[in-house]
């Protein structure tokens, strides 16, 4: 989604701002401007599409300026055009802003009333307009007075052609970071934009409001209380961000499961005493073995994670456990009693529908458990406790090791409990051993590169394809046929591989593929009449399968073998043939896999 970033230095920024969107690129977005102060003026550069047309518009009139303000715009209020693109300004104030006013509408006819003249269609002007109303001689006090009377979220860095010395920033709901460099600060959407600068950064929270200048910085509360913040270090590096020799982010981040999810489990999985340890969870351990109920949550892949956790603390744990849609749990009145443990499944950590079901579990009394990629993301601070995936950054829009991140940490946070609740250490031994090598086994898994391309290549230009899967893989088959969609915009529905005879059995033709995660386990047996189903209406069968079995290649066209592993783990494994066919697929079709059409990185609006 939008992206935001602002400096304040000693030399020229606006170059150095586009560097920092650049880093913000992956995140999406339609439109982007950069605004400078000059010689007591503002001075803006805008441009529609990608930043290289910024990159010209600026190379043909550049702007000096060592204070200025930078946006990437994920059009919600307004076409994504030139006018529309931030930042918006008035004379005397320019404004980025990720989030939206919701009283946009009425605030745009109040200003109008006081003979103000709208340039774009979006809901940020309202605030720069707003802002300057306000003006008297301190762009601070205009932008607390501004934000009494907005409604909604907002992330925004304002400059002010009469305090050339100045950046404002302010935060509800959109976060906002505070780079500290050497001479100069960097306030952004997103740490990526600050690596570069620095690693020292300052998280805003929540009715927060930031004074910027050269000299530093105070932060107070939209009511004015100072609030004294900690300098933080950023644990990411830049490399992490870079494409570090592969085309795409997405192919990048797949190849780096194996290491990454060894850093997951480093220090947490204990190959020699057989036990778990989650720094996280320490103070609330008690409460966490005795819960009666969980409830996990999340959007999109992070809602599968929870689905796989939901399969593992019920069985594992003996946990009761559901899983809801953020969306949903935000809204539907759901009964949360003291017993009941809420699980928020995020890598952003920003995503906003899954903040709203966290703050309205709080609200309603439940314990929350962050299980989230980002660090001093706003809902890793708004938990009560939590388990970090520790998986680096994820630049890629799909999420690939994001997912394995999400279910190892719910697998090592089940085993935990199983173990303080009943498990056997005998059984614990085994899934300890069982865990431990599958970083191992994905790596095996992605020598068969070669041979997944040629089957998405096969098959890349059949519009509809059916992803089936049952137990711990149902989740798994909803995962792998939302990768193919986002990327490569082909049609595909997961299933519950026995719900395919209730109707979506009709839909199979001849020469569709249908994938089948069909590894052996309580339910092979069950799968294998399936396929047959299948294979009898004509559709070709790409199977998932366990190295070894050899029946399965007398019934699937093609057969991907993944290692033999424990059943709850199986989701380790068998993801990842499904997110590097979704990714052959999409590259065949000529799609680019890090900018899917209509897609943002991180869903910070509703
Ligand atoms: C799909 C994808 C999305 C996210 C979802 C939640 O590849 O990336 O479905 O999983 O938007 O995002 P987070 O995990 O950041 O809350």
């Amino acid at each position: 989604m939008c992206g935001i970033i602002g400096i304040i230095g000693t030399r020229d920024v606006a170059g150095h701002i586009v560097e920092g969107l650049k880093r913000l690129e992956y995140r999406g977005y339609d439109s982007a401007g950069v605004a400078t102060l000059v010689d007591g003026r503002i001075e803006r550069r805008r441009a529609e599409g990608k930043l290289v047309n910024l990159e010209t518009r600026l190379r043909e009139q550049p702007l000096p300026g060592v204070i200025g303000i930078g946006h990437t715009r994920w059009a919600t209020h307004g076409v994504p055009n030139e006018t529309n693109a931030h930042p918006h300004a008035t004379d005397r104030v320019a404004v980025v802003h990720n989030g939206i006013i919701e009283n946009y509408s009425a605030l745009r006819t109040y200003l109008k009333q006081k003979g103000v003249s709208f340039t774009s269609d979006t809901d940020t002007e309202t605030i720069a307009h707003l802002i300057a109303l306000h003006y008297k001689d301190n762009l601070e006090a205009a932008v607390r007075a501004a934000l009494q009377d907005v409604q909604g979220t907002y992330g925004i860095v304002a400059v002010c052609a009469k305090e050339p010395g100045t950046l404002v920033a302010a935060r509800n709901g959109s976060p906002l970071i505070i780079g500290v460099g050497r001479d100069e600060y960097v306030i952004a959407s997103d740490a990526a934009a600050i690596l570069e600068h620095t690693s020292q950064v300052i998280y805003m929270e929540d009715n927060e409001i930031a004074r910027i200048t050269a000299d530093g910085f105070r932060t107070t509360t939209l009511d004015a209380v100072p609030v004294t913040k900690d300098v933080e270090e950023v644990e990411w590096t830049l490399d992490q961000i870079e494409l570090g020799g592969h085309e795409y982010f997405m192919e990048k981040e797949i190849f780096e499961q194996p290491k990454v999810l060894e850093t997951c489990l480093r220090g947490r999985l204990d190959l020699r005493d057989h036990c778990i340890h989650l720094g996280g969870i320490v103070d609330c351990a008690r409460e966490l073995v005795r819960a009666q109920r969980v409830v996990l949550t999340g959007c999109g892949t992070a809602w599968h994670a929870a689905l796989v956790g939901e399969y593992l603390l019920e069985d594992l744990a003996r946990i009761p456990a559901e899983t809801d849609y953020a969306s949903e749990f935000r809204y539907r009145n759901p009964i949360i009693d003291a017993g009941t443990v809420v699980i928020v499944v995020s890598q952003s950590g920003e995503t906003s529908d899954t903040l709203a079901a966290l703050q309205e579990a709080k609200q309603r009394g439940a314990m929350v458990l962050g299980v989230v990629n980002v660090v001093g993301s706003s809902i890793a601070r708004e938990t009560d406790h939590g388990i970090y995936l520790h998986v680096g950054p994820e630049t890629g829009v799909a999420s690939t090791k994001a997912f394995t991140g999400q279910v190892t940490v719910l697998t090592l946070l089940t085993l935990y409990l199983a173990r303080r609740r009943h498990m056997s250490q005998r059984s614990m031994n085994n899934y300890v051993t069982a865990l431990g090598r599958i970083p191992g086994q994905i790596d095996a898994i992605l020598e068969q590169n070669a041979s997944v391309r040629t089957i998405a290549e096969r098959y890349m230009d059949q519009n509809n394809w059916l992803y089936l899967g049952r137990g711990y893989n149902y989740p798994v088959a909803l995962e792998g046929a939302l990768k193919l969609k986002e990327i490569s915009y082909i049609h595909a529905e997961g299933l519950p591989a026995a719900e395919m005879k209730h109707g979506p059995i009709a839909l199979i033709h001849e020469g569709m593929p249908v994938v089948f995660i069909a590894t052996k386990g309580t339910q092979y047996g069950k799968i294998i009449s399936n396929v047959e189903e299948v294979r009898s209406r004509g559709g070709h069968v790409i199977a998932v399968a366990t190295e070894g079995d050899r029946d399965i290649a007398e019934l699937a066209e093609h057969v991907i073998y993944v290692p033999d592993t424990l059943e709850p783990l199986q989701p380790l494994l068998t993801t990842i043939p499904l997110q590097l066919l979704a990714f052959h697929a999409a590259v065949a079709r000529g799609c680019n896999v890090d900018k899917p059409r209509n897609l943002a990185k991180s869903v910070t609006v509703e």
